[in-house]
């Protein structure tokens, strides 16, 4: 494993493992196959509904807690500084531990300046190791970072090779803000699995495409947190320190960028107001 550093000193594993869509009945199998395979930060999220499976998987793994590095986010419905401070205490509750090690604004809209204010108490009082968000755009993410006490030290977004974002990662780059990838897979659309380029490389590295382009990931500096239900894939997915793409393969790469989001478009009203109406509890 590999390891990028935080602003604040804070090491982290560049590849994690995802749990979006993880339901809570295959959660826990999951979680303790992933550690099994050497994966060691977990992301998750108050709106993906599996904390407590996952918070049962690492207790039963018999890992320290100080070697497992768990990341989760506040939901917008929970934006603002109290209920914030709300949400961060039920995700502790339900993952059964005392801190954080990442807690992040899982979406740029309602009141994230309430919540960042909640983030950077929790941060100084030592329940959470690093403080960040998700999908801020260039202008969004500048402004927090101009108006904040603690600044962001990770921005999660999408990035796959059809989405390469290279504007967006100087940027938060030139902010000292580290990159996490988000769909690093592009959560196998447009075919990513069978895309030529991308089978021709891997051929030529001995490499499956997933591995293609986690390592691609890598030697962009981006951490990333693929998601599987598979343990072979698992494997598969974290073998990624044992070879290099060369210069060839990466101007191949750089040639897949569409430039946009086929998952999500956070630029459009629409994205406001069905992510302000989705509710994850009473
Ligand atoms: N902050 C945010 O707004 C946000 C948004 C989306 C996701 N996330 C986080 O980022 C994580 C990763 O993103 P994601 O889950 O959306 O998509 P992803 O990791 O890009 O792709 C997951 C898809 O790829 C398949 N897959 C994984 N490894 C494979 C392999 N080696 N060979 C073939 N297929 C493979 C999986 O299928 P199987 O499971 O069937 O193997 C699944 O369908 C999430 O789980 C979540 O933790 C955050």
């Amino acid at each position: 494993m590999e390891y990028i550093q935080f602003n604040n000193g804070l090491s982290l594993p560049v590849l994690g493992y995802g749990t979006l869509h993880i339901p809570p009945k295959d959660t826990k199998r999951c979680i303790l196959e992933a550690l099994q395979c050497g994966y060691r930060l977990i992301d998750t999220a108050a709106s993906y509904f599996n904390e407590k499976e996952i918070g049962e998987a690492i207790r039963e793994s018999g890992i320290p807690r100080n070697e497992i590095f768990i990341a989760s986010k506040v939901w917008v419905q929970d934006a603002g500084y109290e209920n914030t401070l709300k949400a961060f205490q039920t995700s502790l509750d339900k993952l059964q531990v005392d801190y954080l090690d990442l807690y992040l604004i899982h979406q740029p809209y309602s009141d994230y300046y309430g919540s960042w204010r909640a983030l950077e108490e929790l941060y100084q009082a030592g329940k959470i190791k690093a403080i960040g968000i998700c999908n801020f755009s260039k202008e969004r993410f500048v402004d927090l970072y101009l108006n904040s006490k603690i600044l962001p030290m990770i921005n999660q977004i999408e990035i796959h090779p059809f989405y390469q974002q290279d504007e967006t990662i100087a940027l938060m780059k030139n902010y000292d803000c580290q990159i996490q990838a988000w769909g690093p897979l592009n959560e196998g659309q447009r075919e990513i699995f069978d895309n030529p380029v991308l089978k021709t490389i891997s051929q030529k590295h001995q490499k499956s495409i997933s591995q293609v382009i986690l390592r691609w990931h890598l030697q962009k500096g981006i951490m990333m947190i693929p998601k599987t239900v598979h343990q072979e894939r698992m494997e598969e997915n974290i073998n990624i320190f044992d070879f290099m793409l060369d210069d060839e393969d990466l101007s191949e790469i750089r040639k897949l960028d569409i430039g946009y989001s086929e998952i999500i478009d956070h630029q459009c009203y629409t994205t406001a107001k069905w992510l302000n109406k989705y509710k994850i509890h009473d």
